[in-house]
């Protein structure tokens, strides 16, 4: 499996510090030491789409969870090969979705925000991950308000990024914000193929920045379009092509993009602004309505 994550590496660009956004803060790559990027995942065994939570999810067609096992496996060996730490938790059978470990919770400064689920269907992989959590060591904060962890919840700079209108609760924002003592901007989503945040934006540089992230605009109202204008004057506008195909369901190190192969003008701008890219194509998990970034859950001590 590890040589196919190799075959399958896709670098268009290295990271030029130079053409980074904020690019006098980052000169000094070279010479310091970036801290090492730990994320949790769960292998799909029991992947399917057995009922209907969003507009991509359609259980009348067929699912091939050997395709989406391949496609996962070679998401894993790319974060190896890319040097960070991977941690898995075990598969619930039974549960479908657990593969987007994403929604699991919010892990910031060693502290979990256990994850709340809007559905049933979801409901018990939020103790599922609460009890991974527990036994890795993190502090545990057990959420009172529905939210669905980084799905919902990113972090940008020292600033916590939270979508709502269709599956967190506003009042998730606010717990968020008393459990990890960080500002928390609210931002309202209102295409229904955009449920989660992380479907129309994207963390490129975990640092912050006026060019820190990416996002589809028309997948916000009005004012948090303007939000989002004030705060990421650089960010990259995506078109609704890559992000029909959730191109912005990518994960990065703040270096390395990791995106779906198909987002390729979104891909192109990214080797522009200097980041190195890899597309690892997750169709299959695509039909759950999920993409990379939904497989990767953050983990910051
Ligand atoms: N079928 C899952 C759901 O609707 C997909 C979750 C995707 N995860 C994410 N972080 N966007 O809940």
């Amino acid at each position: 499996m590890l040589d196919r994550g190799a075959r399958s590496l896709r670098r268009t660009g290295t990271a030029r510090p130079d053409r980074a956004p904020e690019a006098g803060k980052r000169t000094g790559w070279a010479r310091h030491a970036v801290p090492m990027t730990s994320v949790l995942m769960c292998r799909p065994e029991h992947f399917t789409v057995s009922y209907r939570i969003n507009p991509w999810m359609r259980p009348e067609q067929a699912t091939d969870t050997r395709l989406a096992l391949a496609q996962w496996e070679t998401l894993h060996a790319v974060y190896r090969d890319l040097g960070f730490d991977v941690r898995l938790v075990d598969p619930l059978p039974g549960y479908p979705d657990m593969v987007y470990a994403a929604n699991g919770g919010t892990v910031i400064d060693g502290t979990a925000l256990t994850a709340r689920f809007r559905h049933t269907e979801r409901a018990a992989e939020g103790p599922a991950y609460g009890a991974w959590f527990r036994a890795a060591g993190f502090a545990v904060h057990e959420a009172r308000h529905v939210n669905e962890g980084e799905g919902d919840l990113l972090l940008v700079g020292d600033t916590v990024y939270a979508g709502t209108g269709f599956r967190t609760d506003p009042r998730a924002h606010a717990e968020a914000a008393e459990v990890f003592g960080r500002e928390v901007v609210s931002l309202q989503l209102v295409d229904p193929r955009y449920y989660h945040l992380d479907t129309a934006f994207a963390v490129l540089d975990p640092a912050g920045g006026p060019g820190a992230v990416a996002y589809l605009p028309g997948a916000f109202d009005d004012a948090s379009q303007e939000v989002l204008r004030f705060r990421f004057p650089d960010a990259v506008v995506v078109s609704d092509d890559d992000a029909a195909v959730l191109g912005l369901n990518c994960f990065s190190d703040g270096r390395t993009v990791v995106h779906a192969p198909q987002a390729e003008k979104f891909a192109a701008d990214l080797a522009e602004r200097g980041f190195g890219t890899v597309g690892v194509d997750t169709s299959e998990l695509r039909r759950g309505g999920g993409g990379i970034k939904c497989a990767t859950l953050e983990l910051r001590s």
